[in-house]
């Protein structure tokens, strides 16, 4: 059995897999204390990891109905993400290991997200291309193996969560808004309005600019007028972030041709991505998959899935390990 912690962010995660990757129990506390700033304030999270780390992996053991004798390495969230935040997993990973003498296993967040998929398609073919996008980070990966990927493209400002949280805020509803975007948007027309899509070189993505967009928008329009039209706004706001995201995805499919296509990271959970992405699959007669909501946003599972498949390949850490805050 294998321990798996995060505490990259806002979210406090354990997991307990088998040797197989049978994941037996997930848990996640996420911290309610932001949403009042309107955004994750990163001393407020480092407290709030400290104080539930125990209790949340208490309820992990349970879950997976075995004792903390049972645990045969442990694998902790290195980075990237906010320094004191990382830190408490970390040194909790630390503790752990040196008291049972186990292998610590550090593990990279955003290749982790990546192969969420594995959780429940362990066959999955390689290379595939994955677009992940979360609240930190828009990349296209290419993945040869399950410990062998590369970026081939990523923001260069903003990223996709961000384009819709910031855009929510705007809009006036509470962090993190792009669920609440994703709600609005479905009763709404995606072309009310034509927001710009920044076109940026290669495989990168820019959505700084769609975000002022929207600011300008908003600000040459009444409140009666944005409240009447608050769900065709959504709706053509998400299908600009949507178009951008994915026609420079399918151009990466285009070169890279993969065997097949993956969305993985917070945003897959919204479900028009969802949907154009399968579409995209179709289009180009390829197998796509999104992991389930579960393991899309951040968790504990990916970790662990992650962390089973470095200690396999014996890339464990030493106890000098520490936590990063950017993807090297
Ligand atoms: O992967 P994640 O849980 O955390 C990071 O590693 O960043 O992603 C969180 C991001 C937030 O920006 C949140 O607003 C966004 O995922 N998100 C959504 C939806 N659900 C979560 N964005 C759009 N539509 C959704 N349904
Ligand atoms: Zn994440």
């Amino acid at each position: 059995m294998l321990l798996a912690i995060e505490s990259s962010c806002d979210e406090t995660a354990a997991s307990v897999c088998d040797m197989e990757g049978k994941i037996l129990s997930n848990v996640l506390r996420t911290q309610a204390i932001h949403a009042k700033y309107g955004g994750v304030i990163p001393e407020l999270a480092s407290r709030a990891h400290q104080q539930t780390i125990i209790t949340v992996v208490k309820h992990a053991l349970e879950t997976a109905q075995i004792t903390k004798n049972e645990i045969k390495a442990i694998a902790v969230t290195q980075g990237p993400g906010l320094i004191g935040a990382l830190l408490v997993g970390v040194h909790f990973a630390k503790g752990f290991a040196l008291a049972r003498n186990i292998p610590l296993i550090g593990v990279n967040h955003i290749q982790a997200h990546v192969l969420a998929h594995l959780i429940d398609n362990p066959n999955i073919e390689f290379p595939f291309l994955c677009l992940l996008v979360s609240g930190g980070h828009t990349q296209i990966m290419q993945v040869k193996s399950p410990l062998d990927m590369k970026i081939i493209g990523q923001t260069l400002d903003d990223a996709a969560g961000e384009a819709f949280d910031k855009g929510a805020k705007m809009l006036g509803f509470p962090y993190p808004g792009g669920h609440i975007i994703d709600k609005y948007a479905q009763n709404g027309n995606t072309e009310f309005y034509e927001f710009p899509v920044s076109n940026v070189p290669d495989f990168n993505y820019s959505f700084s600019g769609l975000k002022t967009a929207l600011l300008y928008y908003l600000q040459k329009q009444s409140p009666e007028y944005i409240q009447d039209n608050l769900e065709n706004i959504c709706a053509s706001y998400q299908h600009a972030i949507t178009k951008a995201l994915l026609s420079k995805f399918a151009l990466a499919v285009e070169k890279y041709k993969p065997k097949v296509i993956t969305l993985a990271g917070g945003v897959a959970a919204n479900s028009y991505i969802r949907t154009k992405f399968m579409e995209l699959g179709k289009t180009f007669n390829l197998d796509a998959y999104i992991p389930k909501f579960e393991y899309c946003t951040d968790n504990a599972a990916m970790i662990a899935i992650a962390g089973l498949h470095l200690w396999k390949a014996g890339k464990t850490s030493t106890l000098d390990m520490t936590p990063f805050t950017m993807y090297t």
